[in-house]
């Protein structure tokens, strides 16, 4: 018997240390908290991805009387950017949340969902999708959502 032990590597700052792109694209994640629907959870979410042609298309969540018709932020933004531009692959996508009047401390980390949903755009495009998670205390940044989710299944397992 052997173990695997996976690195899990995720960059931490704040605000200030975010290069001007990233703060750009924070801005449009908490921007986006403002068009969530959360009636029943008040936790509003905004999610924004940059594509390679430069675009940047945003979602909120979108909740439900009936709870699991709702969607999060991050399924909206990525379905929205897909939807309209569907040979065009994701760069990077940034989250915020807002909850009793502030933006979280601590930073937004996309749902198990949601990381398998970023796995397949990733996927299709063979492009890495950066992530940034928004905190008011801090910043994480990882290279693609496989840190968030390792061992994912995809399109391959499908085949082997
Ligand atoms: N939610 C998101 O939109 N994204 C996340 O990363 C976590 C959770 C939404 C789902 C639901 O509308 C509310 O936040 C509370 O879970």
């Amino acid at each position: 018997m052997k173990s695997l032990n996976l690195n899990t590597k995720i960059l931490v700052y704040n605000d200030v240390e975010a290069s001007e792109s990233i703060k750009k694209l924070i801005k449009f994640a908490k921007n986006a908290t403002k068009n969530a629907y959360a009636p029943y959870s008040h936790f509003q979410v905004g999610a924004a991805v940059m594509l390679t042609n430069g675009e940047i298309m945003t979602g909120s969540n979108q909740e439900n009387a009936a709870y699991p018709s709702g969607l999060c932020a991050e399924r909206v933004a990525l379905f929205n950017a897909n939807a309209q531009y569907p040979n065009t692959a994701v760069e990077v996508i940034a989250i915020a949340a807002f909850h009793d009047g502030e933006f979280t401390d601590v930073p937004c980390c996309p749902c198990g969902g949601c990381r398998q949903v970023i796995v397949e755009a990733e996927n299709r495009f063979d492009k890495a999708i950066k992530m940034i998670m928004y905190g008011k205390s801090k910043i994480y940044e990882v290279e693609s959502v496989k840190v968030l989710l390792p061992l994912s299944f995809g399109k391959e397992s499908l085949s082997e």
